[in-house]
């Protein structure tokens, strides 16, 4: 896996590494809907005759981000929101999707106790790798500063180390002076 020290944002370098994969039409997937920022991203990448298909476990988290979506004029043709687990994904999900973004963790400003979990994390990324196309890229916010966040962020990391084979390329990003405890960006591009 490649390692990269950023100086700016993370959150921003998931949206260019995504950016970079994402045409208008493209069907594309959020996660970890949460307030529905990455959602509105998404959105405005795959445009009008694209589709965004986003996952939260929290119903409060689906309606917020549909009130995001509907201030920004996105039209309701173009996106599709479950309040269920993103480990559900494979039943929603077609094959060929151009990137699907995970922003693990808690909802800021949310119920703390509702935080993504190893095994149910782990399921959604394989679902989600099967779902891209070739070339479609897999974004995935790691936070190991909390409890628990540091075991999923370690399974996560190996688990991006076992499908090597299957990738154009892994990239570990961080910004200067991280700590074990910093959050970090792992980008998956499909072979
Ligand atoms: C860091 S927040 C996401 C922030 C979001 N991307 C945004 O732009 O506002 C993590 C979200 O993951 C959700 N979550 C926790 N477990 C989940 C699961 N199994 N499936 C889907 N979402 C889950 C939480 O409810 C929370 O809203």
């Amino acid at each position: 896996m490649k390692q990269e020290t950023i100086e700016g944002s993370l959150i921003a370098t998931a949206h260019e590494v995504v950016t970079a994969v994402v045409n208008p039409g493209d069907v594309v997937v959020d996660a970890t809907v949460g307030n529905g920022h990455d959602t509105l991203f998404l959105a405005n990448c795959v445009g009008p005759g694209g589709r965004v298909i986003g996952f939260d476990l929290q119903r409060e988290a689906v309606e917020s981000a549909r009130m995001r979506l509907t201030a920004a004029g996105v039209c309701e043709a173009g996106y599709e929101l479950h309040a269920l687990g993103h480990e559900m994904m494979g039943a929603y999900v077609p094959a060929g999707v151009a990137a699907v973004m995970f922003n693990l963790g808690y909802l800021p400003g949310g119920d703390k106790q509702v935080i993504t979990q190893v095994t149910t994390t782990l399921d959604a990324l394989a679902a989600a790798f099967a779902s891209l196309r070739r070339g479609g890229r897999l974004s995935v916010m790691c936070y190991p500063g909390h409890p628990g966040g540091d075991t999923e962020a370690e399974a996560v990391l190996k688990w991006v180390d076992g499908i090597e084979a299957a990738t154009s390329s892994s990239t570990c990003y961080q910004r200067s002076g991280a700590r074990a405890t910093t959050p970090f960006l792992l980008v998956v591009e499909k072979s």
